[in-house]
């Protein structure tokens, strides 16, 4: 049974400095290619699924495959509810048994994610689970929008977010985006120090793929304690399973599936390391 809370994993972070991984899972194949890598690493992870998704993955499916899982793994998992936007969502995600919730409040008013946070919180509590949100707007697919400079979190919003929420974890827009990059990711290193200075939640960055190792550590070194990667995994089952089709044009439908494990298990591995999280279950 290793299905645990997502706050205390990341309170071991937060003593040990790095950050852990939270893995999304479209199906069987990414949940086993994720658990996988965690396994060998020994590494803490979330698996997690966001409410924009569920079209392709319901979560009456996903979620007791990733809670299942999450207790037969061998390291600790949590399992989270990435992007919730709708209360019953989030209900229903708790009532299976998800550790963990994120009410993402990015596109309504500060006052509005401050109070739909706190019943977020309640909700998530009451069965021990833990809640993340969300203030400024990380950039890219979410929204449509590049002007990430107008999209940071501002730290005024940030302090009055934390000292009227106290969330257990909070996503920060520095300059991060969801989807492919357009051009090299311009982190706001100064941003997240001072949130990291005035905001005693755990924070989260979001649009994990596609910064660099470097960047990445600098972001653990100034606070970031869970990343969100998706993207990274979808595009490199995307192109091994091409490859896989140009090279073995024989290929069956389990070479197609063990293809896509495979690559996940790598894109998981990858980052992983670069998290520093390995070792750390
Ligand atoms: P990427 O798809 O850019 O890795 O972002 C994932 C994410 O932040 C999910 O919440």
């Amino acid at each position: 049974m290793s299905l645990v809370n997502m706050k205390e994993m990341l309170q071991k972070a937060e003593e040990g400095n790095y950050a852990v991984g939270s893995f999304s899972v479209l199906n069987m194949e990414m949940i086993i290619g994720t658990v996988r890598a965690a396994e060998e690493l020994k590494a803490p992870i979330i698996l997690q699924i966001a409410e924009g998704r569920l079209k392709y993955a319901p979560l009456a499916l996903m979620g007791p495959m990733m809670l299942s899982a999450a207790r037969a793994a061998s390291v600790p998992v949590a399992v989270h509810l990435d992007h919730g936007l709708t209360l019953p969502t989030i209900r229903y995600a708790l009532d299976i048994g998800f550790t963990s919730v994120m009410y993402d409040g990015s596109k309504v008013s500060l006052q509005e994610n401050i109070e739909t946070t706190k019943q977020v919180i309640q909700l998530a509590h009451k069965v021990g689970a833990t809640a993340e949100a969300e203030i400024g707007k990380v950039g890219g697919s979410e929204d449509g929008t590049e002007d990430l400079e107008l999209m940071a979190t501002s730290v005024e919003d940030a302090q009055r977010f934390y000292e009227e929420t106290k969330v257990d974890a909070l996503a920060v827009a520095i300059g991060n985006a969801h989807g492919v990059y357009k051009s090299a990711p311009q982190l706001q290193f100064d941003r997240l120090k001072q949130l990291n200075q005035i905001v005693d939640s755990a924070l989260v960055l979001h649009g994990g793929s596609g910064i660099t190792i470097e960047d990445f550590r600098k972001c653990i070194d100034l606070g970031i304690r869970k990343i969100n990667v998706m993207t990274a995994a979808l595009n490199r089952v995307t192109d091994e399973t091409k490859k896989l089709a140009q090279n073995c044009p024989g290929f069956n439908y389990f070479d197609y599936t063990q293809c896509a494990v495979e690559a996940v298990y790598q894109n998981t591995r990858e980052h992983i390391l670069a998290f520093r999280s390995e070792n750390k279950a």
